[in-house]
């Protein structure tokens, strides 16, 4: 069974006569939990070949040795972060983690948009609580910066408090830290995004952060479904604290990019590659917004082109998640490859030499980007 549910995934062959396509037609959260399963039980490949050095960089004095990160939402109770690292993500980020643990909403709440390679989910931060996470991670050593993304519970009577106490708890154990106002599951969640109730929550997050033993960065995670306005009021309330960077972004409510396909009206969050322009386009536009403030953009990436692009519009680093679910872990590989080929046909010996070269055009829509490519 677990290879079964597996092998869309991990591209384990099928076994019990299953074919790939009956296997993607698998309830899609429990394809999920059983490819946790299979890492814990360390099933899945290691990486063999060191990553080349155009990949090195760093983010937030962190040192990576490749900017590819699994995004926040795959291992929300950080039962694998190891063996993500060993698969050759460069960062893994745990969570999203709130103080008590939660059941999140009713199943079913994740779907696949097979028409498109779009997921939506509902989840509404299911997870086992900060303890849990704790105890897992708690003299963890991984070869991969561990981001802990920290969230608040649904019936919490204080949002804030809950991040303060996220920060209080991880920031001696994780490299970085996210503070995650941007799941459209949690209601009145993204709120938080809002001016005066951004500025309240930063000025607490970073105080808390202040008081840690160690000085954790922290990044805040957004929405792409956000105006210049409302990017405008973010930069300018973010660029007055001393947070340490963006992640851009979130997955996005609304449904232009998949209108009238199967499971497209499912209430939730959307992402995989329907996101990626959109995504895109708003990391551009944050980008011409905050200078040189790191920002890890995630949203859509499904191929070296995409992760290439996302990189011009202005990411220092770059996460996914949902086109791991068909295109198979070892797009991770094929991804980072790409990328190694991209900084060498251009003449340069790093990465980091590529960052941001083409966050105007991205910005204003001027990108004619097709999703064959
Ligand atoms: C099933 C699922 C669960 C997610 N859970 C979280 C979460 O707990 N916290 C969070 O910050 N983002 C969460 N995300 C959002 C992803 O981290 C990412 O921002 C988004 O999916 C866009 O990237 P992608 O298109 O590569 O998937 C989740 C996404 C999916 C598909």
């Amino acid at each position: 069974m677990i290879f079964s549910a597996l092998a869309p995934l991990l591209r384990i062959p099928a076994v019990a006569g299953l074919t790939q396509q009956a296997l993607l037609k698998m309830d899609a959260e429990t394809a999920h939990g059983a490819t946790i399963s299979a890492l814990r039980l360390g099933l899945a490949p290691e990486q063999t070949r060191p990553d080349g050095a155009e990949l090195r960089t760093s983010l937030c004095g962190l040192e990576l040795t490749n900017p590819v990160g699994m995004a926040a939402g795959f291992d929300k109770n950080a039962e694998v972060p190891r063996a993500l690292a060993l698969l050759g993500f460069g960062i893994v980020e745990i969570g999203t983690v709130t103080p008590r643990p939660q059941a999140g909403n009713p199943k079913p709440r994740l779907f696949r948009i097979s028409a498109s390679d779009g997921v939506v989910n509902r989840m509404g931060f299911n997870n086992e609580g900060h303890d849990a996470a704790y105890a897992r991670l708690k003299g963890l050593r991984i070869p991969a910066a561990l981001g802990v993304n920290i969230g608040a519970n649904k019936d919490s009577d204080d949002f804030v408090a809950d991040y303060v106490t996220g920060v209080t708890r991880f920031a001696d154990i994780a490299d970085y830290l996210t503070v995650n106002v941007s799941s459209p599951n949690t209601p009145g969640l993204r709120n938080l995004q809002a001016d005066e109730a951004l500025t309240r929550l930063l000025g607490e997050v970073l105080a808390a952060r202040a008081k840690a033993r160690t000085r954790v960065p922290v990044f805040l995670k957004i929405a792409p479904d956000l105006d210049e306005a409302a990017l405008d009021t973010i930069a300018r309330v973010v660029l007055a604290t001393d947070l340490d960077g963006l992640i851009v972004s979130n997955t996005t409510i609304t449904r232009d990019a998949v209108l009238g396909q199967e499971n497209a009206s499912e209430t939730g969050g959307l992402s995989g590659k329907p996101l990626f322009a959109l995504s895109t386009q708003r990391l551009a536009q944050m980008r011409q917004r905050v200078g040189t403030l790191p920002i890890i953009g995630v949203g859509g990436i499904h191929s070296p082109q995409s992760a290439l692009a996302k990189i011009e519009a202005g990411a220092n680093a770059i996460q996914l998640y949902s086109a791991l679910v068909f295109g198979g872990l070892d797009l991770l590989d094929t991804i980072k490859r790409g990328l190694e080929a991209a900084v060498r046909a251009e003449g340069k010996t790093n990465i980091a030499k590529l960052v941001g070269r083409n966050t105007d055009d991205w910005a204003a829509g001027r990108v004619d980007w097709r999703e064959a490519r």
